[in-house]
């Protein structure tokens, strides 16, 4: 096993993982339920509507479209209004009477009046769609309706003399007089009336007209005045939602009628209650029905990976795997002769490996059964799973959230380590999804190489970890060490890396600047944390957009410290194998192998500067002198050029300034010279303060250092862990494999 899964590291090494934003697919699945009509002369109708009696969903006539053929064309109504289109994304638009007042010259008398009135009990009139319009020269208008079961009225009011002063173009209350419609209104009249019978006007305006239109589909002209006589009905837009009740009542109902693979979303609750349904990300379908919402082959599009690269589509989402000969690098598919001698050597051995395994795999492969449960063990003490066990009795409360999982568990979990369940691979292995029994959905990550002089820096490492607990760095929730490299169990992060927000075009531009700064103060909080507010100062060593996750609310958290090493507080720098991502890797650590926290800060400066451009940390895809962005960003401030560089769509007049002392903030954090560059703790200040500098644009300084402080001392927990016990197990021997492995004890136990 350990084997194959090395085969495929060497070929399928990279993997961008990406969801897909809007899909743009034909629509070919169903929209109404099985043997029911699916539309009406040229509109479609979309269960929960429906033409025939069992088509529509129960318990409401509101869903009903009468699909009338009176005038020899099907027609699709509701009530009494024609239906011109209707939504799955919950809304219908309907052509709707207008209200009227019209006036006989001769004798002054109203001869035609009428109120229109919409009676759809359970829809809203959209308040973002529509307007609220009363057209005449000698009018006032109301518009009633219910809000909460009382009655509401808003009225419009124009005169005029003389027709000349009746601008087309502007319906501003000369001869037309629009509002605003209030949320939530339902049972909706409108009524109009005139002040002196159109006697003074009835020559270019003899009637009142009171609507409700689509905003994009009106545009005032005067010869409205008279024409719209004509125009007995107007198209507006109506909200419609499921029930009465919101998701969280209606989930544990037998009525729910949301489909596999949707979410469920409340009406604005001033809209009053009810709710909707959408497919998940990556599905695609109508998700009121049961089986409605049916997953993407993202790959089918042309061209959504680049040339390097070969599409694989996944439930709910899609990969972009580097082919064969090629392996990720930055976010970029590099070709492995780069790195020939390292895996010349690597192949070789496998070879070698290969030969010898064929030999005797056959031979002792029942000795090799009856061994394996002894194997585990021994793969389990190796592990350091008794230290951990020690340590975690030592620890005994504050340790109470950490298990250790067995490899059962683990295989079940993930179905068997399957493919559909792989989230993400790189240099470092290979992360999965899984389910735990109780339904916690988590990602379990398999390192590639077990080193062994690390399990007792592993140890320590892991237990450092399950006591941090900062709601910006991703929790451990245990691990398993009863398999040749141990395996760490984390949460489940829902909403991709921080990379995958930035330089996907769809995301990136919903990433707002108040975004980008949220997420960026989180981070150098985490990290400051990490550094300085725990006994032993943590480097995490591969700060990147990659390693930061984001979930649904945008909360982000620090992952991946396969790379970090403690560094006891008494000890500044650690000399280390050069380790980490190019593009974010700090340039005096690669020169001296001396590892110090400044290396963070270096890296969280690229991180910030890609937050700022949006473009990414290394990219061959740019000229030479552009490739490194941390330089061409440099360049850039020394030239003054900032304004160039950034991402468009987040600058706004009012956060130039934040933008400039950002900008300024990553430049130092860039410094070639680590002494040079702000501490994290003084970054996480820094940030916090232009935080809070958007959100009160006049508050002093005084105050925002206060909070600055505030914010830093929460997130500092007592922490107390013996850092001396754990580094006692020293073992030597450097495996490749565990069929290495298992020889070597087919060897001993001879
Ligand atoms: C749909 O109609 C066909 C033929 O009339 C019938 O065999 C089938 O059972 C119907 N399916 C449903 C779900 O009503
Ligand atoms: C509506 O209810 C009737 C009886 O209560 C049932 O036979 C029918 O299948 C239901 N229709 C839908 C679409 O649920
Ligand atoms: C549908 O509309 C037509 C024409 O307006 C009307 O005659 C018929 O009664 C309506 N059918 C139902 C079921 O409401
Ligand atoms: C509507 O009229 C067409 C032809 O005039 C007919 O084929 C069709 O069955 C009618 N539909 C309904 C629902 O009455
Ligand atoms: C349409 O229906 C409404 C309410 O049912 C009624 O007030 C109105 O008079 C009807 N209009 C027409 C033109 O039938
Ligand atoms: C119906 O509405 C949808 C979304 O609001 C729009 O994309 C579509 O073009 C509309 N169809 C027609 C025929 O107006
Ligand atoms: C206006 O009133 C006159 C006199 O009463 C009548 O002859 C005429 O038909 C009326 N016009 C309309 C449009 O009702
Ligand atoms: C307006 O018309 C109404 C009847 O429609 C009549 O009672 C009233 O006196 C008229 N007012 C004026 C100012 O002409
Ligand atoms: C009054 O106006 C309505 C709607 O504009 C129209 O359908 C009706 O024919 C008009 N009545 C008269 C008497 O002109
Ligand atoms: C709808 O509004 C009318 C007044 O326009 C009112 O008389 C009626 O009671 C209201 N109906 C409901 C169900 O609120
Ligand atoms: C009124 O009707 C005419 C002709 O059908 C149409 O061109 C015009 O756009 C309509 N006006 C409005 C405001 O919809
Ligand atoms: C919600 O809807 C149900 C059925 O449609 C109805 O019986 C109930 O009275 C409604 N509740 C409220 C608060 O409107």
């Amino acid at each position: 096993m350990g084997f194959h899964s090395m085969l495929v590291q060497l070929t399928w090494v990279g993997v961008i993982l990406s969801f897909m934003a809007a899909a743009a697919a034909a629509t070919a699945f169903p929209l109404a339920l099985p043997n029911c009509t699916d539309r009406c002369g040229d509109v479609k109708i979309p269960y929960p509507f429906g033409i025939t009696e069992g088509c529509f969903l129960n318990g409401t006539r509101d869903f009903f479209i009468n699909c009338s053929n009176s005038s020899g064309q099907p027609q699709p109504l509701t009530g009494n209004l024609t239906v011109t289109n209707i939504s799955i994304q919950g809304q219908i638009e309907i052509m709707m009477f207008k209200a009227e007042d019209c006036y006989n010259y001769t004798n002054g008398m109203s001869w035609n009046k009428t109120t229109a009135k919409l009676k759809i009990p359970s829809f809203t009139i959209s308040v973002i769609e529509n307007k609220f319009v009363a057209v005449g020269c000698d009018t006032y208008a109301f518009l009633i309706g219910n809000l909460n079961d009382q009655q509401f009225s808003i009225g419009c009011l124009s005169q005029c003399q003389n027709i000349r002063n009746v601008a087309s173009g502007s319906c501003s209350g000369i001869g037309c007089c629009q509002l605003d419609i209030p949320e939530g209104l339902k049972n909706v009249s409108l009524i109009t009336y005139s002040f002196e019978n159109h006697t003074q006007v009835w020559n270019f305006n003899p009637c009142s007209f009171a609507f409700v239109i689509r905003k994009d589909k009106f545009n005032f002209y005067s010869d409205y005045l008279t024409s719209l006589q004509g125009n007995e009905t107007l198209p507006m837009v109506l909200d419609w939602a499921i029930g009465n009740e919101t998701c969280k009542v209606a989930q544990n109902k037998p009525n729910y009628i949301c489909g596999a693979n949707t979410i469920c979303i409340d009406l604005n609750p001033i809209n009053g209650p009810g709710y909707h349904c959408e497919c998940k990300k990556g599905y695609l379908g109508n998700p009121y029905l049961k089986d409605g919402c049916q997953e993407i082959d993202e790959c089918k599009e042309t061209n959504i990976c680049t040339d390097k690269q070969i599409c694989v589509n996944r439930p709910g989402y899609y990969e972009c795997l580097c082919i064969k000969g090629y392996h990720l690098e930055s976010a970029v598919c590099v070709s492995d002769q780069s790195s020939l001698a390292i895996h010349l050597a690597v192949g070789i051995s496998i070879i070698g490996l290969l030969i010898l395994l064929l030999g005797c795999s056959s031979i002792y492969w029942g000795l090799k059964k009856r061994k394996l449960i002894k194997l585990k063990e021994k793969f389990f003490q190796q592990n350091g799973g008794l230290l951990l066990k020690q340590q975690l009795s030592n620890h005994q409360k504050s340790m109470e959230t950490t298990k250790i999982f067995t490899t059962e568990e683990l295989k079940k979990a993930t179905n068997n380590y399957d493919e559909s369940s792989v989230l993400g691979q790189g240099s470092y292995g290979t992360v999965y999804r899984g389910v735990l029994p109780d339904k916690t959905m988590v990602a379990i990550k398999k390192s590639k190489i077990g080193d062994q002089s690390q399990i007792g820096q592993f140890i320590n490492e892991m237990i450092v970890l399950t006591q941090i607990n900062h709601r910006n760095v991703v929790k451990l929730f245990g691990c398993c060490l009863e398999t040749e490299v141990p395996l760490l169990v984390y949460e489940f992060i829902t909403n991709g890396t921080l990379s995958n927000h930035v330089h996907d075009k769809s995301l990136s531009s919903l990433l707002s600047w108040e975004k980008r700064l949220k997420i960026a103060t989180e981070i150098a909080g985490a990290l400051a944390y990490l550094h300085s507010s725990t006994s032993i100062s943590i480097i995490h060593r591969d700060v990147k957009t990659m390693n930061i996750l984001l979930d649904d609310n945008y909360t982000s958290k620090v992952a991946d410290f396969g790379a970090s090493r403690l560094v006891p507080l008494d000890q500044t720098e650690l000399n280390t194998l050069v380790q980490g991502t190019l593009g974010y890797l700090d340039p005096e650590y690669m020169q001296t192998s001396q590892l110090t926290e400044k290396s963070d800060v270096y890296s969280f400066g690229v991180v910030m500067a890609e937050l700022l451009t949006g473009k990414k940390a290394l990219s061959f895809d740019r000229p030479e002198i552009d490739r490194n962005l941390a330089i061409s960003f440099m360049t850039a401030i020394k030239e003054d050029r900032l304004f160039q560089i950034l991402e468009n769509h987040i600058v706004n007049e009012d956060n130039i300034k934040q933008l400039k002392e950002f900008a300024n903030l990553a430049k130092s954090c860039l410094s070639l010279r680590g002494e040079d560059r702000p501490s994290m703790k003084e970054v996480a200040m820094e940030l916090e303060r232009l935080r809070s500098m958007g959100k009160h644009p006049l508050g002093n300084i005084d105050v925002c250092a206060k909070k600055t402080e505030c914010f830093l001392s929460a997130s500092s927990h007592s922490f107390n862990i013996d850092v001396g016990t754990g580094c006692s197990t020293s073992t030597t021997a450097e495996y490749d494999s565990i069929e290495d492995h298992l020889l070597k004890h087919v060897e001993d136990g001879r």
